[in-house]
């Protein structure tokens, strides 16, 4: 059975002197890593982290990727700046982009394309609104999403993580249940099948308030490979539950 990565997506939170007392107490409740461990920083921290997590099993994440090389593109950091921080992971496409950055399917599919390019695996998100989900299109929708990015990547496909974060589901409170879950990942893996021989290779991370208490559950399903935790990853104590239950 591959590793389970539990991801931890600080949003923009956090201050020079708040991050090294969380990486801190996170490093200090871990015993041998039984799981794969990132962190999602704000851009202007990066070089920090990478300081504070150097030789542990922590590693460095983006929460976004341009969708260019270089050049005129004020306020955009691209793939290979971010992989010269030692950044392994890079979110793209996370509901909090797409709903207040308009950011299109097409242009996820981009930023997947160069994330992978400079040696960053994208961590591909989907999910459903609320609406989407009342309305019966919770699969099309992620099936639409998902498309974009393996028309745009071809056999890389195999190389990205994808999370399943229902929209209604984060920051809410609100989790889908494991069941719930387990039935949109099974359909993004059967996705993945269809794509690559390599399908078993991509791990399918469920986000949406995963929290201490829920996470074994979450966890314990079929087609569920870990975790893209939140509001969550901001408490060490939490953090590290998750961490453990996805032994
Ligand atoms: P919460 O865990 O706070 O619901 O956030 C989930 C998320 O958006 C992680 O990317």
């Amino acid at each position: 059975m591959k590793k389970k990565l539990i991801a931890g997506n600080w949003k923009m939170n956090g201050s020079l002197e708040a991050n090294a007392s969380l990486v801190r107490s996170i490093q200090g409740g871990l015993d041998a890593a039984q799981c794969h461990i990132a962190i999602c920083v704000p851009t202007p921290y990066l070089a920090q982290v990478k300081d504070l997590i150097a030789g542990g099993n922590i590693e460095l994440a983006s929460q976004d990727v341009s969708a260019h090389a270089y050049g005129a593109y004020t306020g955009e950091v691209s793939a290979q700046m971010l992989r010269e921080f030692g950044v392994r992971y890079s979110l793209v496409g996370h509901s909090e982009r797409r709903q207040y950055h308009g950011e299109t399917d097409a242009t996820v599919a981009i930023k997947a394309q160069c994330a992978l390019a400079a040696g960053i695996t994208p961590i591909v998100c989907v999910g459903e609104t609320l609406e989407e989900r009342e309305s019966g299109r919770t699969e099309d929708v992620v099936r639409r999403q998902l498309a974009a990015v393996i028309h745009a990547n071809g056999h890389c496909i195999s190389e990205i993580v994808v999370a399943y974060e229902p929209v209604w589901a984060i920051g809410t409170g609100r989790t889908a249940t494991p069941e719930q879950a387990q039935q949109v990942h099974a359909v993004l893996r059967a996705q993945l099948q269809a794509a690559t021989v390599h399908a078993e290779r991509v791990s399918i991370l469920y986000g949406g308030s995963m929290n201490a208490a829920n996470a074994e559950q979450l966890l314990a399903q079929v087609d569920i490979d870990g975790g893209l935790v939140g509001g969550a990853s901001l408490k060490a104590q939490d953090f590290l539950a998750i961490i453990h239950a996805a032994r």
